[in-house]
């Protein structure tokens, strides 16, 4: 589908995360053919920037990490569309010149007056937005037009916070206007767990308790946060991923099947789930954090977290994080779900790992079977995208001897369409007015009340365990698991 027409506010649109993902993201689209003619992308920013200026730093950016070729023929198209307006958060004038832009561009792009307005920017900056956007009439469309906002993580600190921002967004945006980012949800192979889940027969038989031991989800980096630490210091590793992107992982893996695939069911779905979840206890045996220290990263010497540039040497801001939930009910009773993620590791990939019981009984000499392990049904997120199914198979020879092998699905080698980059998929769902993908204030909230205890507790005193760069994460970590008998998989 492609979107009608309309045009995209950033704010924090010379940040980071804009410059990496979300103007090249709309370069794609538009090469795609998925933007209307008219398009516009409004910067909005401190620098006394011309629209000229504007589009030069903008098309650095997209050339430089668009997934699709950099043509120059659509670039001049989206060029004629890229306005900037100079302003900051607190000054009255930008936001003024911001609204006459916007109603300007009605006329001379065909706007129609839908806008989605990007906010990425910290969250203590999304009351003063909203405020400016509502004072301005931003907010409100005419004629039929629309108006969205678009929240990037983190979505508050803590419970208190996340709600006190639901209320400041939802004084002045419905909450069918209110898209919360998650990119995790845009990328294919998160979209394929239910693809996978309620599309084939053989896996939904076996996906509870009776069949499943634990679920492992795993989303290593090898990156430190050099740079970073201006968002990252006082952040940590459970704010930054497990309470978003790891949650919703696990809520699709648990969730029960969803009427269909509207936003309204999905969401029904992920939420009653989560309404079913609860921290497993005591938090010290089931959760742990780590900060990295210098080591080797293949074959890269790197530094420790306190080294890094802008880290307070006392900062006790966790770079690993794992945690333990629990699902009451009757699918899930008993199953330990483990999420785990962190900085410096061994290498980069997500996974989540269905891990199943061992057979009731095992017909064979016990010396034959010392290299089968238990079954397992492992989605890899990312980087190299798949599905593995990992059991055991008879070693060829004259013995009776079995051993676990991969089954793999490999995305490149299925298919000949490529994935769309997870921040594509999103705006242009933003445009087209299409929320499944977006978490509600209520999964937000329910994440929240999941950690905040974690959070308390580890506010509460101690230090995070030091783990080497290039390993994979803390002593603690693997304790969690040990405590049952169970393992971490290396990836
Ligand atoms: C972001 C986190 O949400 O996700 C980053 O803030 C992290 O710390 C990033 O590096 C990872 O995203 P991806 O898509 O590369 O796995």
């Amino acid at each position: 589908r492609i979107a009608g027409p309309s045009g995209l506010v950033i704010f924090g649109v010379t940040g980071d995360l804009s410059k990496k993902k979300l103007i090249p993201a709309v370069y794609d689209l538009a090469n795609r053919g998925l933007l209307p003619p008219g398009f516009c992308l409004i910067g909005f920013g401190r620098r006394r920037w011309t629209h000229a200026e504007f589009a030069e730093f903008a098309r650095d950016h997209a050339r430089e990490r668009c997934r699709t070729p950099f043509r120059e023929d659509v670039w001049e198209q989206l060029a004629a569309g890229l306005r900037f307006v100079t302003g900051t958060f607190d000054d009255d004038e930008g936001f003024d010149h911001l609204a006459q832009q916007l109603t300007a561009l009605e006329s001379e792009r065909g706007t129609a007056g839908n806008y989605a307005f990007y906010l990425s920017v910290p969250p203590d900056d999304f009351p003063t937005v909203c405020r400016h956007l509502d004072r301005t009439g931003c907010t409100r469309s005419a004629d039929g037009s629309w108006r969205r906002v678009v929240i990037e993580k983190p979505f508050g600190h803590d419970l208190a916070s996340a709600r006190e921002l639901n209320a400041v967004v939802g004084a002045v945006f419905p909450e069918d206007s209110v898209f919360r980012i998650d990119h995790y949800l845009g990328k294919e192979t998160v979209q394929n767990i239910l693809a996978l889940r309620f599309a084939n027969q053989l896996f939904e038989p076996v996906w509870n308790a009776n069949h499943v031991d634990h679920v492992q989800i795993t989303m290593a980096e090898d990156i430190g946060l050099g740079g970073r630490a201006g968002y990252y210091d006082g952040i940590g590793a459970a704010r930054d991923v497990i309470q978003n992107h790891l949650i919703q992982l696990m809520a699709l893996v648990a969730m029960e099947e969803p009427t269909d695939f509207s936003a309204a069911a999905l969401r029904a779905e992920k939420t009653k789930v989560l309404e079913s979840t609860s921290l497993a206890l005591p938090i010290s045996e089931t959760a742990a954090r780590g900060q990295y220290s210098g080591g080797w990263q293949g074959s890269e010497q790197v530094v420790g977290l306190k080294v890094e540039d802008g880290y307070d040497p006392s900062s006790t801001t966790e770079t690993y994080a794992a945690i333990t939930l629990e699902v009451h009910n009757r699918r899930w009773a008993g199953v330990p779900f483990y999420l785990r993620t962190g900085k410096r590791l061994g290498r980069r990939v997500t996974e989540i790992a269905v891990v199943f019981r061992r057979a009731p009984h095992l017909p064979f000499d016990a010396t034959m079977t010392q290299e089968l392990g238990q079954n397992a049904l492992v989605i890899r997120v990312q980087p190299d995208e798949g599905v593995t199914l990992r059991f055991g198979s008879k070693v060829p020879g004259t013995a009776m001897e079995v051993r676990d092998v991969n089954m793999d699905f490999a995305y490149g080698e299925a298919f000949t369409e490529s994935s769309p980059e997870a921040y594509e998929r999103l705006i242009l769902d933003v445009l087209l007015g299409e929320p499944s993908l977006f978490p509600v204030s209520r999964e937000v909230e329910l994440s929240w009340m999941l950690l905040d205890p974690v959070l308390d507790a580890w506010a509460a005193g101690g230090t995070p365990e030091k783990y080497q760069a290039g390993t994979w994460g803390p002593r603690g970590a693997d304790e969690i698991l040990a405590r049952s008998g169970r393992a971490w998989r290396r990836p």
